[in-house]
């Protein structure tokens, strides 16, 4: 069965059972959370704050007046990237004491938890907008990595090291709509699925993802282990998010210490310095110490070795290198066959490697390429909704008539006109 998902609201406060439901697999999302427990101008400040350091008074009034959400209309793109590292330095400072009145204060946790030291803040621009600072955006990924700026694609947070016991704490400072929102795949949780570096693997069904709408102030909690990614934001309003990740018990390591979760018993006193030892006490970490670095080194002189000989390694494919093979097959001319009577309403046939077949609401037919133009997921494993495939990566919805979509920087979808025998 899959996990549920509740929606609370923060006034029936405190819910003691929270850290144990979420690692359950269940998905919560509480309705006006930090207004109640008198954090909301604390955490929306922490963007103000950034945005004064950086460009003055007069623009964070200005933002201030025409919301979050029109961030792109005051400030260009280009400028987001060191906004978000102004705003990340200022939110590392205040993370301990705004988490510890949030878990007081919403469940009741008087004992200790294990928090990320630097929280995580995400500016989700029109789609469009970041395209047009491709580059710019592109460098900020290769230093601090995806999902801040750009779209995430399905993956575990454990996949990128983080424990599997965390929990994500997902704060909307702005308004979240559908088309700008966090992706959670609630029928992969726990299901063994295959992944090509930190992402699905795009033969993968992640199964169907679901979205929320929130308004300034809304907590989403869910378990990090939970498939999750970004919408592609197909919007014209900018989606912030502030998030924090915690633990209720040790950090559970399955890849390696790479990040520091940092005790609360310890942190922001005298002792501070040494909130971070606790986690560290764990067999994964003395294995992360030695066995690792004997593999790395290991592997660095058989590759010095293979290239003294000339044996050519093959890397694994990196995500984000799937190359779209329209014509590979030879299925994408006009002269295409497609028997379009055993597809059911709303389903989605692959009838090649690069073509797919899916019949509308309204009844229609219609052969369209197999991957998606933003970045190459296979729509065979999309939904149709409303004469639209939605794309089962970042939801992005492409017209089956034109294949176009909201977000005119990306590629028209190929839709073939080949004869459909639909009797
Ligand atoms: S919307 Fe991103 S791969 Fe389709
Ligand atoms: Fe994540």
């Amino acid at each position: 069965m899959s996990p549920q998902i509740v929606e609370l609201r923060a006034n029936d406060r405190p819910f003691a059972d929270l850290p144990e439901r979420m690692l359950n697999g269940e998905i919560f999302v509480i309705r006006n959370c930090l207004q109640e427990i008198g954090q909301f101008d604390e955490l929306v400040g922490m963007t103000y704050d950034g945005i004064s350091d950086l460009f003055g008074n007069a623009t964070s009034q200005r933002i201030r007046e025409v919301g979050i959400e029109k961030i792109h209309k005051v400030l260009g793109a280009g400028d987001i990237p060191k906004l978000t590292e102004a705003i990340y330095e200022i939110a590392a400072r205040r993370c301990f004491s705004f988490l510890r009145i949030f878990i007081d204060e919403v469940m009741m946790q008087s004992n200790r938890f294990y928090f990320e030291r630097k929280a995580n803040v995400r500016f989700h621009l029109p789609y469009d907008c970041i395209s047009e600072q491709a580059q710019l955006f592109e460098s900020y990924v290769k230093r601090l990595g995806p999902g801040k700026i750009t779209p995430h694609s399905p993956h575990r947070d454990s996949w990128v090291n983080h424990p599997s016991n965390a929990v994500n704490v997902w704060i909307a400072a702005g308004t979240i709509k559908s088309g700008n929102s966090l992706i959670i795949f609630p029928d992969a949780y726990r299901r063994n699925l295959r992944r090509t570096g930190m992402y699905l693997n795009k033969e993968e069904n992640p199964g169907v993802g679901v979205t929320f709408t929130m308004n300034p102030g809304d907590v989403l909690l869910f378990n990090a282990d939970h498939l999750h990614s970004s919408e592609i934001n197909s919007t014209d309003c900018t989606r912030h998010v502030i998030s924090f990740r915690l633990t209720f018990e040790k950090p559970n390591y399955r890849y390696g210490h790479f990040y520091r979760y940092a005790h609360s018993a310890f942190a922001g006193g005298l002792l501070d310095k040494f909130a971070d030892v606790p986690q560290n006490i764990a067999w994964s970490y003395i294995r992360f110490r030695t066995v690792n670095p004997i593999k790395h080194h290991t592997k660095r002189i058989v590759k010095q070795l293979a290239v003294l000989v000339g044996i050519e390694i093959r890397q694994r494919a990196r995500p984000g290198t799937y190359g779209l093979n329209i014509a590979d097959d030879g299925a994408s001319d006009n002269k295409t066959q497609i028997q379009g009577h055993d597809v059911l309403m709303r389903e989605i046939k692959p009838i090649s490697r690069s073509v797919c077949v899916a019949r509308t609401e309204n009844n229609q037919v219609r052969a369209f390429s197999r991957y998606c133009p933003h970045n190459g997921a296979d729509l065979s494993l999309g939904t149709i909704l409303n004469g639209k495939i939605m794309c089962p990566w970042h939801n992005l919805p492409i017209d089956l008539e034109t294949g176009f979509s909201p977000c005119e920087s990306l590629k028209k979808l190929e839709i073939y006109s080949g004869t459909i025998n639909d009797k």
